[in-house]
C-alpha cells in the first residue's frame, strides 16, 4: 500500500504545479495504470440504518463494497452520530464537545486541555437572549479562499466555526503544530523547521475527523420557527464587542479520515433551505418560509458574488457536487471541450451514479426522521442533508484530480458561496480537493499528508521546534518511510 502511494506522489510532483493561492486545483495528468476505481456500482436505493438515529458511534471504515452508496452511509452516519446528545448535558451535542480551533490556536500559553472549555476574547461572556450560557463562540466571517463574508438577506454576517476531534487533538498537541517553527511551511508564508525533507508522511491519526460548521444569525422568528438547529452563541469580529445572539446551524463540512482513506473522505451537509439551484431558482424552499441566502424578490441580482454590505444572492451551481450540472468557470459547459477529464463520458456516469447515490440516501434519512418514535431523534435534522462527498479511489494521496471519486464539484452554498465554481481559470472541475490538496511552497515540495488540513492558517504562537525537529511525542505520526 505504502509503495503504492509513494510512486503516486513522485508521479504527481510535476503535473501539480505551484500555485501560490490555495484555490488553484492540481492540473490534469494521465491516469496512472496502477489507479483502482471506487464507487462502482449504481445506486438507485441507498438506505439508511435506523440503527443510527440514536447511535453516537461514529463509523471507522468505509465498507468494502466501497459503492458510492457506502460512502455516503459512512457519512449519514458521521453526521448522525455527531448531533446525538450527550450524558452529562442533553443539551449538547456529540460535536459541540470537540476541541475548536481557537482553544488549539493561541497566541501564548498551552492549548486548552481536552473536554476543558477554552477562553474566549469575550471576558464577561454576557448572557444570551436566551438567558442560557453560550454554548458556541466565533469571530470568524471571512470565507476559505475568497476571504469575503457571506452576508445574509437580513444583513448579518455568517458565522464560521471549526473543531476537531480528540485523535485529531493529541495529534497537533503531540506535534506541537500549533507552533509556528514546529508548522514549518503547513502554514502558507510561513519559516520555520523543515517539515516537508524531514517529515514527508507526517499525517493525522487515521481515526481524525475535523468540521467546519456555518451559523446564521436568528431572530426571534427564526428561532420560533423550528426550522434550524439552534444554539446560544457569542460572536463578535476583529476582537470588538461580543454579541450574544441565537445560531441556527446552516452547514457542516464533516472530514474523516480512515486507513483505507488517507486523503480523508470530504462530505459537505447544509440546511435544506440554504438556496435554490441556479437552473431552478423559482423553486419554492423544501421546508416552507424563506430562502435563507436568495431573495426571490430580485431576480436582477448577481448570483454568487460577493458585494460589501450587501446580502448575497446565492445559489446551488452543482447540486449533488455534480459537475456534469451547471457550467464550469468560464462559462461553458461539456459542449466546449467534451474531452477534458470531467465531460468524458466515464466520469460522467460516475458523476451520475454519485448523485443518485446521495439523493436516495437524502431521502431515507428524511423518512426515518419523520417516522421515527418520539425521543428517539431530534426531528430538526430531517432539515439538513448531504449536498456533496469526495474522496479518492483507492486512497490516492496526493489527491490529484483523476484520483477523485463521487461529488468532483463539491461545495457548500453556505460555507464556498462565491467559490461553488472556483475561480477565473482554473481547471475543471473544482472541489473541496482544490484547495486541500498538499501543495507545498514550490512544485518539487508537496506538503506531508497533514496538509490537507487548513487549520494551520490558524497559528497564531512563535517559536517551537528550537532544534530543528518535532518533539519525540510526535513520533507515532510519522508514518512510514
Ligand atoms: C477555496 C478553497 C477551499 C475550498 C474550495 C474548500 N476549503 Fe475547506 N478550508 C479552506 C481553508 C483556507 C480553511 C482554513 C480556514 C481558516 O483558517 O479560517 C479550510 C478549513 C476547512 C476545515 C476545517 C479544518 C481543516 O482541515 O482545515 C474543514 C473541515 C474543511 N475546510 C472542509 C472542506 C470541505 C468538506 C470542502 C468541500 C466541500 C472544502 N473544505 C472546500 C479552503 C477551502
Amino acid at each position: 500500500m505504502s509503495h503504492k502511494r509513494l510512486s503516486l506522489v513522485v508521479l504527481s510532483f510535476s503535473a501539480l504545479g505551484f500555485m501560490a493561492c490555495p484555490m488553484n486545483p492540481p492540473s490534469e495528468q494521465a491516469v496512472p495504470a496502477t489507479r483502482v476505481v471506487t464507487g462502482k456500482a449504481a445506486a438507485s436505493s441507498c438506505p439508511a440504518n435506523p440503527a443510527w438515529l440514536n447511535s453516537s458511534a461514529l463509523p471507522g471504515e468505509v465498507p468494502s463494497g466501497e459503492t458510492f452508496c457506502n460512502f455516503q452511509q459512512f457519512m449519514w452516519q458521521s453526521l448522525l452520530a455527531l448531533v446525538q446528545p450527550t450524558s452529562g448535558d442533553p443539551t449538547r451535542l456529540q460535536f459541540e464537545t470537540w476541541m475548536p480551533s481557537y482553544g488549539i490556536f493561541i497566541k501564548d500559553g498551552t492549548p486548552t486541555a481536552w473536554g476543558q472549555e477554552p477562553p474566549t476574547s469575550c471576558p464577561n461572556n454576557p448572557p444570551p437572549p436566551t438567558g442560557k450560557k453560550p454554548r458556541l463562540y466565533t469571530g470568524i466571517i471571512k470565507q476559505a479562499g475568497a476571504d469575503q463574508p457571506l452576508i445574509d438577506l437580513k444583513g448579518e454576517f455568517v458565522y464560521y466555526s471549526m473543531t476537531v476531534n480528540q485523535s485529531a487533538y493529541a495529534m497537533l498537541t503531540d506535534c506541537q503544530l500549533y507552533k509556528a517553527f514546529c508548522a514549518g511551511p503547513l502554514k502558507p508564508q510561513n519559516q520555520g523547521i523543515d517539515l516537508i525533507g524531514k517529515y514527508p508522511n507526517l499525517a493525522l491519526p487515521d481515526t481524525a475527523v475535523e468540521l467546519k460548521t456555518s451559523w446564521m444569525v436568528l431572530d426571534e422568528a427564526g428561532v420560533a420557527s423550528g426550522l434550524f438547529y439552534v444554539v446560544p452563541g457569542l460572536i463578535q469580529h476583529n476582537g470588538g464587542t461580543c454579541r450574544p445572539v441565537n445560531l441556527g446551524l446552516t452547514g457542516m463540512h464533516i472530514v474523516a479520515k480512515t486507513p483505507n482513506f488517507p486523503a480523508m473522505i470530504w462530505a459537505t451537509f447544509e440546511h435544506r433551505n440554504n438556496a435554490p439551484d441556479c437552473s431552478n431558482t423559482t423553486a419554492a424552499p423544501p421546508l416552507g418560509g424563506a430562502w435563507n441566502f436568495y431573495n426571490p424578490n430580485c431576480p436582477g441580482c448577481t448570483t454568487n458574488t460577493y458585494q460589501p454590505a450587501t446580502p448575497a444572492q446565492v445559489c446551488r451551481m452543482h447540486p449533488q457536487g455534480d459537475s456534469a450540472t451547471g457550467t464550469f468557470p468560464d462559462g461553458n459547459d461539456c459542449t466546449a471541450n467534451p474531452s477534458q477529464f470531467a465531460c468524458q463520458t466515464k466520469t460522467r456516469e460516475m458523476l451520475a451514479q454519485s448523485s443518485a447515490s446521495i439523493t436516495a440516501i437524502n431521502s431515507s434519512v428524511q423518512t426515518l426522521i419523520q417516522q421515527a418514535a418520539p425521543g428517539v431523534i431530534n426531528k430538526v435534522w430531517a432539515n439538513y442533508e448531504l449536498v456533496g462527498n469526495v474522496w479518492t479511489s483507492g486512497g490516492t494521496v496526493p489527491p490529484y484530480l483523476q484520483a477523485q471519486s463521487g461529488s468532483l464539484s463539491a461545495a457548500n452554498t453556505s460555507m464556498e458561496s462565491f467559490v461553488q465554481n472556483g475561480v477565473a481559470a482554473v481547471t475543471n472541475p473544482y472541489s473541496c480537493f482544490s484547495c486541500h490538496n498538499m501543495q507545498g511552497p514550490t512544485a518539487e515540495r508537496n506538503l506531508p499528508p497533514v496538509g490537507l488540513s487548513h487549520l494551520f492558517q490558524e497559528v497564531q504562537m512563535p517559536g517551537g521546534c528550537e532544534n530543528g525537529s518535532l518533539p519525540a511525542t510526535c513520533n507515532p505520526y510519522l508514518g512510514n518511510p
